[in-house]
């Protein structure tokens, strides 16, 4: 493991004052999926998201030392919206402790996670993103704190992506503004499957200033996780040729991005939504996680297109809710939009307004 370090162990003759790290975590939205993986969390192919502002995880780990060794495993409370949550604890647990050969101190300290979304839990947002990246923001605050070892701002980044992405794939894109590549492409110099990188400094204006209003068509949870989606594309017979397609495709989208071209960007955006999908229903066994209103918005967004003219997109997640993306300038004429037709295929009407952002934040 790159990051493997015996050396981040606590002098238990000096141990550090007990304290907290708060880190605010947003979400991020895929334009080019990551949707396939092997070996230990590594991508099949590059993806390339927007990180978004409004939906986001505010995490505070909480650290005192302790002198026994807690029968050798991490020692953990963990609370979700003040509530203690065990099914959360147990995930978090086992993540800290497959940890252990690159946070050795972890061991060492009695640990409490207290952590909130700014979005309803049950308003079929996908967490995982902002979770694992505040999280994993608290972790490598903490090394920093206790060893000094990560004053670098670059170095800081790479390694809170490198643990994300062992939490979850896409939550390593969480880390950096406005935009990230994950996965190795010949396009991005210094990409990685390890780790995302950051490429908001390259992308034209236009993305900064883009929206992506989510609309909740269902907040159910998924008949199929996104986990078993992954492991479904090993007997997909698409598969190969999706990950050329996913590769190509990075590639026109960086170019689009850099330039400020909306409508190739609005394409990919596009068809990289119905692919996804279109992969889930001929995976074996075949499943699909869009429902009517799902299909009822992307056919307006299509009509509202072409009629008014105005660059308005749809990506979809692993799941039935539409993301509706747009730039900044178009907001007022987009928002009558949604509340006059799109609205209407809204589990009670729900709307998680969001927008392109600066990443992360220490609190
Ligand atoms: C469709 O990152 O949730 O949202 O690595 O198993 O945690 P795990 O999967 P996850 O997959 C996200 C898939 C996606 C596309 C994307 O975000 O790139």
């Amino acid at each position: 493991m790159m990051y493997k370090n015996p050396r981040l162990i606590i002098d238990s003759s000096n141990p550090p004052e007990p304290g907290g790290i708060v880190w605010r975590s947003p979400s991020n939205i895929a334009i080019v999926k990551y949707w396939g993986k092997y070996g230990l969390q590594l991508p099949r192919n590059p993806s390339l998201s927007l990180t978004l502002s409004s939906s986001f995880t505010d995490t505070r780990l909480e650290y005192e030392f302790r002198d026994d060794t807690h029968g050798g495993s991490v020692d953990l409370d963990f609370f979700f919206h003040q509530e203690p949550n065990e099914a959360f604890k147990v995930k978090t647990e086992a993540f800290l402790n497959d940890l252990a050969a690159i946070f050795p101190f972890l061991k060492q300290l009695k640990l409490t996670v207290r952590t909130g979304n700014s979005f309803p839990h049950s308003a079929g947002i996908a967490s995982s993103a902002s979770g694992m990246s505040a999280l994993t923001l608290c972790l490598c605050s903490l090394e920093d704190l206790l060893f000094g070892t990560l004053q670098d701002a670059a170095e800081f980044d790479r390694k809170a992506s490198y643990l994300a992405r062992l939490g979850s794939g896409s939550a390593c894109r969480s880390i950096f503004p406005h935009a990230a590549v994950w996965g190795e492409t010949a396009v991005i110099a210094g990409s990685s499957n390890e780790y995302a990188v950051p490429v908001g400094d390259q992308i034209h204006e236009t993305f900064k200033n883009f929206h992506d209003d989510i609309l909740i068509v269902n907040s159910s949870e998924k008949a199929v996780s996104s986990r078993a989606g992954h492991a479904l594309m090993e007997g997909n017979p698409y598969a190969e040729p999706r990950y050329a397609q996913a590769r190509q495709r990075l590639a026109l989208l960086f170019d689009a991005m850099r330039a400020g071209d909306v409508e190739t960007f609005g394409k990919i955006a596009e068809d990289e939504a119905l692919t996804l999908h279109a992969l889930m229903m001929c995976s074996n066994p075949s499943y699909l996680l869009i429902h009517p209103g799902t299909l009822a918005i992307l056919e307006k967004v299509r009509e509202y297109r072409a009629a008014s003219g105005h660059p308005v997109y749809f990506t979809l997640d692993a799941g039935p809710n539409v993301h509706l993306l747009y730039p900044g300038e178009i907001i007022h004429e987009v928002r009558a939009f949604i509340e006059d037709e799109l609205k209407e295929h809204c589990e009670r009407g729900y709307i998680q307004e969001d927008w392109v952002g600066e990443g992360p934040e220490e609190v």
